[in-house]
Formats: C-alpha cells, sequence, structure tokens
C-alpha cells in the first residue's frame, strides 16, 4: 500500500473536515474551508491525484473512497450554507461593524390608501343586493365613452366631459382614443357582451382636463352601477340607492332624487342625501341646504339599450355614478381632493 494515500489518512482528513466545518460560523470561514478542501488546489484534488501513485490493486477502491468523501463535503458545505443563511449574509468585516446594541429599524406596514378602502367599502354595500364588480380599460374609445352613450360626436353634452385625447389618428384622420371620463363606458361593454339580467359594479380611476381646486382633480376615481332586466322601474333604482346610502352614511339617512340631465338616462336624476352632520338644519359641509348630493342615476336611455342590441320594449335598467374621493371626502371630513394624491404621509397614515 503507497505511503502517500492509506485508509487512515483519509479516515483523518474526513474527521478534520467534519469538524472544521461544523465549526465555522461565517461566510468567509466556509467559502475558506471549501476552498481548503474542494477548491482547484486544495486537498481532495490533491489527493484524487495523488491516486496514480497508488498500486494498481488499490486505485480503484481509494477512487472510490476519495470520491463519496468529496461528495459527503460538498453536501456538508450545502447544509452548512442553508441552515444559516442570514448569518452567512455578512461577512466577518460586516460583523465586526455591527453594533447589536443600537435600536432596531422598524418596519414601516403599509396601509389601504383612502380611495382604495372607500372603493371597497362602496362595494360591499352593494354586494348583497346581487351586484357583480368588473373594470374596464383606463384608455378608452369614443364608441363606449361617447357614442354607445347616446353622446354622437359634435353633442354639445361632450362639453360636460373635459376630455384629454390620445393623439393618435387612425387611417380616416379621426382621433378615436381618450382618457375615459368616466366609468359609465362600461356600460355598453358589459351589456355587449352580456345577455340580461345584468348587474353590474364597476370601480375605476377617471380623467377630466380640468384646473384642479379643493373640490377638482384632474384624476379621480368613480364606482359606476347598472342594472338591466325585465321590468326593472325607477323604485329598484331608489331601493337600491336608499340601501346604499344608509349602509355607508347611517341608518337613519333620507334621501332625494331631483330631475337632471345626464345623456344616457331617461329620466336623469341627481341624487342627494340629507346632511348627516347638521341634521339638514344647513352647514358648511351641505351648503346651508341640508342636502349633499352624492351621485349621478336614472333610468337607461332606450337608445343605448338598443344600440348594445338590447330590446328596450322588453328590457328597462337603471343606472349610477358616483365619485369616489367625494364620498370618502363626506365620511372622513377631509376637506381639499389634492389630499388624496399628493402623497403627504402625514394625510395618509390616518387612514
Ligand atoms: N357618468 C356620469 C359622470 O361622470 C355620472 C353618471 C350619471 C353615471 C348618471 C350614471 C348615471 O350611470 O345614470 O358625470
Amino acid at each position: 500500500m503507497s505511503e502517500v494515500l492509506n485508509i487512515e489518512k483519509i479516515g483523518q482528513i474526513t474527521d478534520n473536515a467534519i469538524s472544521e466545518i461544523s465549526k465555522s460560523v461565517s461566510k468567509d470561514e466556509i467559502s475558506n474551508l471549501r476552498v481548503k478542501y474542494l477548491g482547484r488546489k486544495g486537498i481532495i484534488p490533491a489527493l484524487l491525484r495523488s491516486i496514480r501513485d497508488v498500486d494498481v490493486v488499490d486505485r480503484k477502491i481509494f477512487g472510490q473512497e476519495l470520491n463519496v468523501l468529496k461528495n459527503n463535503l460538498e453536501e456538508l458545505f450545502e447544509e452548512k450554507i442553508n441552515q444559516n443563511k442570514e448569518d452567512l449574509y455578512l461577512s466577518d468585516k460586516e460583523k465586526s461593524l455591527q453594533d447589536i446594541s443600537l435600536p432596531g429599524r422598524k418596519k414601516n406596514v403599509g396601509t389601504l390608501h383612502p380611495t382604495s378602502r372607500v372603493v371597497r367599502e362602496i362595494c360591499d354595500a352593494f354586494l348583497p343586493m346581487g351586484f357583480q364588480v368588473v373594470e374596464g380599460p383606463e384608455i378608452e374609445l369614443d364608441k363606449y365613452n361617447f357614442e354607445l352613450l347616446n353622446i354622437p360626436k359634435d353633442h354639445p353634452s361632450r362639453d360636460m366631459f373635459d376630455t384629454f385625447w390620445v393623439d393618435w389618428k387612425n387611417d380616416q384622420g379621426e382621433y378615436p382614443l381618450l382618457m375615459r371620463t368616466h366609468t359609465s363606458p362600461m356600460q355598453a361593454r358589459v351589456m355587449e357582451t352580456t345577455e340580461p339580467p345584468v348587474r353590474v359594479l364597476v370601480p375605476g380611476k377617471v380623467f377630466r382636463y380640468e384646473a384642479t381646486d379643493a373640490s377638482h382633480e384632474w384624476h379621480f376615481f368613480q364606482v359606476e352601477g347598472l342594472a338591466v332586466d325585465r321590468g326593472i322601474t325607477f323604485a329598484d333604482l331608489k331601493g337600491t340607492v336608499y340601501e346604499f346610502a344608509r349602509t355607508i352614511f347611517g341608518s337613519d339617512r333620507k334621501i332625494r332624487f331631483r330631475c337632471d340631465y345626464f345623456p344616457f338616462v331617461e329620466p336623469g336624476v341627481d341624487v342627494s342625501i340629507d346632511c348627516f352632520i347638521c341634521e339638514g338644519n344647513g352647514c358648511r359641509v351641505c351648503g346651508k341646504t341640508g342636502w349633499i348630493e352624492i351621485m349621478g342615476a336614472g333610468m337607461v336611455h332606450p337608445k343605448v339599450l338598443s344600440s348594445v342590441g338590447y330590446d328596450p320594449e322588453i328590457y328597462s335598467g337603471f343606472a349610477f355614478g358616483m365619485g369616489v374621493e367625494r364620498i370618502a371626502m363626506l365620511k372622513y371630513g377631509i376637506e381639499d381632493i389634492r389630499l388624496f394624491y399628493s402623497n403627504d404621509l402625514r394625510f395618509l397614515k390616518q387612514f
């Protein structure tokens, strides 16, 4: 048997390696040991090279022994690294710079943005009444934002919606794309692809080319509602909106409907609740009127129904749309809509 390599030597190396690896703690120590044993000039490769000096009869057995040892050490290194990943992540130098007496860094745990919170509250109020939540594109076609909603080109009611147009012309020289000015386009999109009955809620972001002030933002959120079926009447609209208002603003709310004009509904209304701050006596929030407007609504216009292929002789429906920030401002007493998107943590942390 060769002097260079014998079973005892392999046993001794095995023992040393195991004890050194198990004592090692830092990333540097482990990687140094790996180089020492398994590196190109390390102990194990040197032993493997020395096999050629061993008697031919013993070569096979030593070869096997050394390969087993090599694999075992690989495994040990692997285990060691996984065992203590976090610790190993720091080099010795980094560790020596750690001052464990310093107070820990507090992790900032985020909360829901007030808009998201109120979108959820609004949806939760309608879900028990059988509404389903759907979302639509923020960049919309003129066809859905206006035309299918009974707002033809050059109709004056387009002025109600100060529109950001997308600077892209089609082959006919038209600009068909815009940033949606309301969530109502989803009424047409849903009806186009669904047979009645339909009962959907559409939360989402909308855009208006407007100067900003305490009650106007150039982008904000709306929640749209639409219900279409046989025999739906204005009484269904009233009941649904009443239920919503009482869920969000308190069970003793009163509700008021007044005529208003929206091209896609007939009749159209604006819906108000009695002021929950002054109980209807008149204060700053309700502009001394005792009433607070919370949404636009109405019975879906027969033209809208036929434009999506529904027969208005058979089907009828109601629709409503409300501004989410407005609801949030009322609920939480927020006085300036610009606070929502100015990323001031002093404001956001209150929610
Ligand atoms: N889309 C309207 C707006 O942004 C709000 C609205 C009014 C939606 C009446 C409706 C509705 O569905 O029936 O001003």
